[in-house]
């Protein structure tokens, strides 16, 4: 199968190997995709093989990821796939969080349950394996925190050195801690996500370290499959709407991709509508639709939000994501710290939990159906991004309502739960109890 990448700019389209180790067009500086020959698989074919290899022991099978191969085929050799067994994420009925969002039934898809506990190990183990094709020794992100914890995760367990920039004091103790523990060289920066961006893609070409933030065409690739096995879940059943949330957009763009070639292959015969929810604070995704002529994308210098893995002024992706929006026929919304927060608890009510950015998709959801957007009884896979654990400081200081928003306003603890310290006397805890 010929793989190659292309300029996402429809005035452009130049085309590059599948081996230049480029992040932009090299004519027009535009994003990149990656396409592939047409194929002349069958997909009922190809759904039947997908399946069967859940019961393979072969690890690039036991991979929720590689058992999708042939969605994916830019490499031409599998033998040096570096899989921690990312994907294999469960989707989880959750009918407390329906009726809060005032819908019949919810799903969520729950990509928590990934090796360093976020959808970004679908996306890592593929732009791994292209660093370790090129013979990239040293690969680089910068990160909100969930990227950078399975960058250090993916390259320290393909024996790649792994350099990564933070935002110094913005991320998760979780989240810097899984960087530390995986090996990764580890670089706080006093400066914001966007403003790091920059910094690691001029020091990435100055010293030829390949950059795996989610401008990596190959990470878009292996999100794809978030897509893919969420469908094989359903037994191809497609939704009415996905929900995710929306930061840099890598995500949003992975899954319209995923959905528009699944959609050209014959696997699936209708699109879903994507629903991106951001947070309030850092929405320039949200105010661009928002505007009438689409035309000039407004960055927003210093974005806010308790939700720091989607605390993101300028992402990178929105003209993919526009295009995947559009395409869809679905919406982008924007929703508060307090709905962010409230939606959160009641995700954790379900005994699903997730991080702070993930619950914007409920508190989204729980908007667009008030507003009419999104009927009761539609079918909808919400996608929580990112476990629980990650940042459980957000979540002490909420049940214990400590937690104070960007601008120093006191969120309240609407489902809060403190913890009650008790003596060491059956009768009394009896009495409480
Ligand atoms: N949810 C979580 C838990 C994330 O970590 C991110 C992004 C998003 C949602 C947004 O996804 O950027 O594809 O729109 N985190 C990145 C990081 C930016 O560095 O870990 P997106």
């Amino acid at each position: 199968m010929q793989a190659e990448l292309i300029c996402f700019n429809p005035a452009c389209r130049t085309r590059f190997k599948v081996t230049d180790p480029i992040y932009n067009c090299k004519v027009c500086g535009s994003l990149l995709e990656a396409i592939y020959e047409p194929t002349a698989a069958d997909p009922t074919e190809l759904k039947t093989r997908w399946r069967a290899r859940r019961c393979s022991n072969l690890p690039i099978d036991q991979s929720g990821v590689w058992r999708y191969r042939e969605f994916i085929p830019f490499l031409e050799d599998y033998t040096q796939v570096v899989t921690l067994r990312e994907g294999n994420t469960p989707l989880l009925a959750a009918p407390r969080a329906a009726s809060y969002a005032g819908l019949d039934a919810v799903v969520f898809k729950h990509q928590g349950f990934n090796p360093t506990g976020s959808f970004k190990d679908n996306g890592m183990t593929c732009g791994v394996a292209q660093a370790v094709r090129l013979k990239k020794p040293r690969v680089a992100c910068v990160s909100t925190g969930n990227t950078s914890a399975s960058m250090a995760a993916y390259a320290s367990a393909a024996g790649l050195e792994p350099l990564i920039f933070i935002p110094h004091g913005n991320i998760s103790y979780g989240k810097l801690a899984q960087a530390l523990e995986y090996g990764a060289r580890t670089f706080q920066v006093d400066a914001n996500f966007d403003q790091i961006l920059a910094l690691v893609r001029a020091l990435a070409d100055k010293l030829g370290i390949y950059l795996l933030n989610s401008i990596n065409p190959f990470r878009i690739e292996g999100q794809k499959t978030i897509i893919a096995e969420m469908l094989d879940q359903r037994d191809w059943a497609v939704p009415d709407w996905i929900v995710l949330p929306g930061g840099n957009l890598g995500n949003t763009s992975a899954f319209g991709k995923a959905l528009r070639e699944l959609h050209a292959l014959g696997f699936i015969d209708k699109l879903p509508k994507l629903a991106v929810i951001q947070a309030e604070g850092s929405a320039p995704f949200y105010d661009f639709m928002k505007a009438a002529d689409h035309r000039n994308f407004h960055s927003i210098e210093h974005p806010e939000t308790l939700a720091t893995a989607i605390k993101i002024g300028d992402p990178v992706s929105w003209p993919k994501a526009l295009h995947e929006v559009e395409h869809s026929g679905g919406i982008v919304e924007k929703v508060t710290e307090q709905e962010i927060a409230d939606a959160k608890a009641i995700i954790g009510l379900c005994g699903v939990g997730c991080e702070p950015a993930s619950a914007a998709t409920l508190a989204g959801i729980r908007k667009l159906v008030a507003a009419g957007t999104i009927r009761a009884d539609a079918d909808i896979v919400a996608v929580l991004t990112g476990n629980l654990l990650k940042d459980p400081d957000y979540v002490y200081k909420y049940h214990t309502g400590q937690l104070d928003a960007p601008d120093g306003s006191r969120l309240a603890s609407t489902f809060g739960n403190r913890p009650i310290v008790v003596p060491n006397d059956p009768d009394r805890i009896a009495a409480l109890i």
